[in-house]
């Protein structure tokens, strides 16, 4: 088992090893005082593991309550959200009870939102159960839910008390799944470690416990890092979005039904490294090994969609509101850096 503590603006441990959940009650007792603890669930992850994070919590003293809501992106709305504010009110939840995300990025983005705003704020766990929410979105603190305008255009920063990654969750998600999730654990490799990226190239971490255990606690030791520097997104943080500018251009073309996130965030790094090579924005020749590290690990790396759509689609984002555009490139493998340019020479970068 390895533990990371992240030290942001509330300090909380980041657990991650195998046979978590049938202890879970005992570790959240060691953050929250037992309470009234709502287990936040869709409904794929709910009937798999709800029942032996409820147990685990009885048996630490808490009274449990389980709230599930349909799987899937469009659950992270406000109409899901307005159904747990309505049923932890009428559950009688207080400021000190607590709620427990317990599934994928959606959950947790959804549960934290909750939990950042029912009564002004009350704590909450993650117990991510998907690579992609184990590495990335169950630690740092952002949650939200997204709005017809856009995704996570409505939300917070709010830091859980704890999060519990246990690693066996992983062997009932499909390869699909698994893959997608490793679209983001290459993103840590190129924009912070070298090492972690080698690793990955070597492939086949599914199926070894171990590296995939280190793995994930590397993915989250490069997160506590970044998230300390930058809790509220104001400078590094915005290097974990290598990737993303198109990466959330492939999606919205595809009308988020085409690629899933991790692997429009995998042809996004490979699309940004190569026209950074072709425009001397970079001057090591890293495309290639990126791509090989990229095909190890069954992603993809391009896309057919014309670069003046892929340009289009990447800055029609409600969200930036400048002539200008924050880039993320990285120069060599394991350093990412922002460069902010003209969206015409962002337009020449990404179309010629
Ligand atoms: N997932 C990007 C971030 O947490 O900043």
């Amino acid at each position: 088992m390895n533990i990371i503590r992240v030290k942001a603006s509330k300090s909380y441990n980041v657990i991650i090893g195998n046979a978590l959940l049938k202890d879970s009650g005992k570790y959240i007792s060691e953050v929250i005082k037992p309470c009234r603890a709502v287990i936040v669930s869709d409904n794929n992850v709910a009937p798999l593991y709800s029942q032996t994070v409820k147990t685990s919590l009885e048996s630490a003293g808490f009274t449990s309550e389980l709230f599930v809501f349909p799987h899937g992106e469009q659950s992270k709305s406000h109409k899901v959200l307005l159904e747990l504010y309505d049923f932890l009110s009428e559950a009688g939840v207080t400021r000190s009870d607590c709620l427990i995300a317990l599934g994928g990025g959606v959950t947790g983005d959804l549960t934290g939102f909750a939990a950042a705003t029912y009564l002004r704020g009350i704590d909450y766990v993650q117990i991510p159960t998907s690579l992609l929410a184990q590495i990335d979105s169950s630690v740092g603190g952002k949650t939200a839910v997204d709005i017809s305008s856009g995704k996570n255009l409505v939300g917070a920063f709010k830091q859980p008390s704890l999060v519990l990654a246990d690693t066996d969750t992983l062997s009932t998600l499909s390869d699909d799944f698994f893959t997608d999730g490793m679209g983001e654990a290459v993103k840590y490799g190129m924009i912070w470690s070298g090492e972690l990226f080698d690793i990955l190239s070597g492939g086949n971490i599914r199926n070894d416990k171990a590296r995939l255990t280190d793995m994930i606690s590397r993915c989250i030791d490069i997160k506590r890092e970044v998230v300390e520097n930058d809790e509220f997104d104001k400078g590094q943080r915005m290097i974990l979005n290598f990737g993303h500018t198109l990466g959330h251009s492939i999606e919205k073309t595809q009308d988020f039904s085409g690629l899933s996130h991790g692997k429009a965030v995998a042809v996004g790094m490979y699309t940004m490294t190569l026209a950074a090579e072709k425009h001397a924005l970079i001057t090591e020749p890293i495309s290639e090994k990126l791509k090989k590290c990229l095909e190890a690990n069954g992603l993809p790396f391009e896309t057919d969609i014309a670069p003046g759509t892929l340009y289009e689609n990447s800055v029609n984002d409600k969200k930036r509101f400048s002539d200008r555009i924050n880039i993320i490139v990285c120069k060599t493998i394991g350093k990412a850096e922002i460069i902010n340019m003209p969206l015409e020479e962002y337009r020449k970068l990404i179309t010629e």
